[in-house]
């Protein structure tokens, strides 16, 4: 049996990648805040009898994240696949970028993906396997207005990554940050960008790097810049 973990599976890329992942056979945690789109997500696993079921949790609370996690591999051990893939931006200039959203980008963009990678590696070293696929984005290549803590958080996740990639070697396990541009999602709206895929054609790629794809790829970045 092979499990993933997913954050962000209530909508959007995360819950395409759930379903993706489940109709190849794959068992799913959903890790995310409670609400009735989780609660849908996790009704279309089970109609594929691939739900292990959802763990509630904020994850702009650290705590909470890291305690979630610990459930997670009491329960279950540790997953074979890990999908970073919640995320949150707020469209303001810098003048207007209030601590409270900065810190609240950071700690959902970049700070959980770190916890919950903490938090697994060791169960996963001892398993000698498993790939943590991160959802960054192609705001991690350039800059754009309105969007800096946006773009300074997947900055920093794909720095992690490389940083996690390099402590991988020799691991069995693996890494890789997958950078999407504009995807047809909730987050997309507002923002002035045209969308350029649908978070389907995501998943496809994060379930590729997920099953199929070669250790080799540790430390990749797989760039997407749509039709
Ligand atoms: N859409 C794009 O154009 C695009 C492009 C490049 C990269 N990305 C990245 O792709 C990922 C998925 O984005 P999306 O487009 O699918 O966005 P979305 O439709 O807005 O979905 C965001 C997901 O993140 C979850 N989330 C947000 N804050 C959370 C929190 N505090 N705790 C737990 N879960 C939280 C949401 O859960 P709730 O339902 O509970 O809010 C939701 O499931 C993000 O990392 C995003 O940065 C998106």
């Amino acid at each position: 049996m092979t499990i993933a973990l997913v954050t962000g599976a209530s909508r959007g890329i995360g819950r395409a990648t759930a379903v993706e992942l489940a109709d190849r056979g794959v068992q799913l945690i959903l890790l995310g805040r409670p609400s009735s789109a989780l609660t849908e997500t996790d009704a279309l696993l089970t109609e594929r009898s691939a739900s292990l079921g959802k763990v509630e949790v904020d994850l702009a609370d650290a705590d909470g994240t890291a305690a979630a996690c610990r459930r997670i591999v009491a329960q279950f051990g540790a997953p074979d696949i890990v999908i970073n893939n919640a995320g949150i931006v707020d469209r303001v200039a810098i003048e207007q970028t209030s601590l409270v959203s900065w810190e609240r980008q950071m700690a959902v963009n970049l700070r959980a993906p770190f916890l919950i990678t903490r938090e697994l590696l060791p169960s996963l070293r001892a398993k000698r396997q498993g790939r943590i696929i991160h959802v960054a984005s192609i705001s991690a290549t350039l800059g754009a207005a309105n969007a800096s803590a946006y773009c300074a958080s997947k900055w920093g996740l794909v720095g992690f990554m490389k940083s996690l990639a390099e402590e991988l070697r020799d691991s069995g396990l693996m890494t890789l940050a997958i950078l999407p541009g504009s995807v047809d999602t909730d987050m997309l709206k507002g923002s002035g960008f045209e969308p350029r895929m649908q978070p389907e054609d995501v998943a496809k790629t994060i379930a590729h790097y997920a099953l199929d794809a070669p250790l080799a790829h540790n430390g990749s970045v797989i760039e997407m810049f749509g039709v």
